[in-house]
């Protein structure tokens, strides 16, 4: 199958310009456009065979389900069948936006879109392309983030293409994403509303709206061997084909113990890259040294971090080293994200152990 790229200016469009698209999700076909956290990668979510090809496009274990893409608050009368207090506070505050809720599922999605689940789970993106393919198509549309299974999501369309080129039939260009990490999801089926995964609307921004909120045990432990409520966050994902290590610590311990370990590893020949902010880029000596962003603006670093991990492939490092992050706020799904990619490595410096 050949992949057709088209280039779509997400501020000045016209919908003509997405009839084609339009015409092959409604036809059951595979789809990858932008949103504002990552590109997705969309079909008929109550299409069966779509959401099948999802899967096989993605190489994607069939028992983790996809996220329905809406544009319309309506569409909650037809796909879920309560939707409790808390659940409603949050998508007036959030919807449109990075934020996914789950519901209990009607009859109408079909549990190969949930992994077998009795719960959907479902997100009203803002982006203005995503938002006019979904109405316009009059379908809702399932989309994981648009990788092949395990890689960091993309945030760009070449990033789409890289991974998924010959297996679907379009990507839509409109180019690199806002925010660069996946939405947050809220379960709101449970007494006490609960994060699955953390992402750009953090957990105190929720609070605000509807007082307390828990956070799956799963995801604050990553020793603890309780099992995800979201199914896709059990995978190993995002992972770098490089070895990437966290150090964690006091700013110049850190600093000083990368340039030794960096050191050390192109003394024995590999490939080594590290990654620093806007702040310390200058302190590193050794390796390929790469800026993830500036501390004095986490929305920097939440946005570039999936393409730094891609941009090492690329240069096929062979180990990767980087500074840590607080875990307040966005850090929490910055954290969540880096130590994923890890593997929970993480060397703890310490100047006073040395
Ligand atoms: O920002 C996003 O959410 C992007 C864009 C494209 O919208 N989508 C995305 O989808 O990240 P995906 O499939 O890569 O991640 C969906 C996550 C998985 O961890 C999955 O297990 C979880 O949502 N999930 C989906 N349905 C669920 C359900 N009913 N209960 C619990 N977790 C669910
Ligand atoms: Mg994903």
């Amino acid at each position: 199958m050949k992949t057709q790229m088209i280039r779509i200016d997400k501020d000045n469009f016209k919908i003509e310009d997405l009839s084609e698209a339009i015409a092959i999700i409604q036809r059951g076909g595979l789809v990858a456009f932008p949103t504002e956290t990552v590109y997705g990668l969309g079909a008929d979510g109550l299409n069966k065979d779509a959401a099948k090809r999802i899967y096989e496009a993605k190489g994607r274990p069939s028992d983790n389900p996809l996220i329905i893409h809406i544009a319309d608050v309506k569409a909650l009368d037809e796909l879920t069948i309560n939707i409790p207090e808390a659940g409603r506070k949050l998508l007036e505050a959030f919807w449109p936006g990075p934020l996914t809720l789950i519901f209990e599922k009607s009859q109408k999605v079909p549990y190969s879109t949930t992994g077998g689940l009795k719960t959907v789970a479902i997100r009203m993106p803002e982006e203005p392309i995503s938002h006019a393919l979904i109405k316009e198509s009059g379908v809702y549309i399932a989309a994981p983030s648009a990788n092949t299974s395990g890689k960091p999501s993309p945030t760009t369309a070449q990033h789409v293409m890289d991974d998924l080129e010959g297996k679907i039939e379009m990507i839509i260009d409109g180019g690199r994403v806002g925010i660069g990490l996946e939405s947050t999801i809220v379960d709101v089926t449970t007494s006490t509303p609960t994060i699955l995964r953390p992402g750009y609307i953090t957990k105190e921004m929720l609070e605000q709206v509807v007082g307390r909120i828990d956070v799956d045990q799963s995801i604050l432990d990553s020793q603890s061997n309780t099992i995800p409520k979201a199914p896709g966050m059990k995978y190993k994902h995002y992972a770098p084909q490089g070895n990437l290590t966290i150090l964690e610590g006091n700013m110049e311990d850190v600093i000083q113990e990368i340039n030794k370990i960096t050191k050390d590893k192109i003394d024995k020949g590999y490939k080594v890259g590290v990654i620093g902010t806007d702040e310390t880029l200058n302190r590193y000596r050794y390796g390929i040294i790469k800026s993830i962003g500036t501390r004095l603006d986490d929305a920097s670093i939440a946005r570039s971090l999936f393409s730094l991990l891609r941009e090492f492939d690329t240069l096929e490092v062979e180990y990767i080293y980087t500074e840590s992050f607080g875990e307040d706020k966005l850090g929490h799904a910055i954290m969540n994200r880096l130590l994923k990619a890890a593997g929970h490595k993480v060397i703890k410096v310490d100047s006073q152990n040395r």
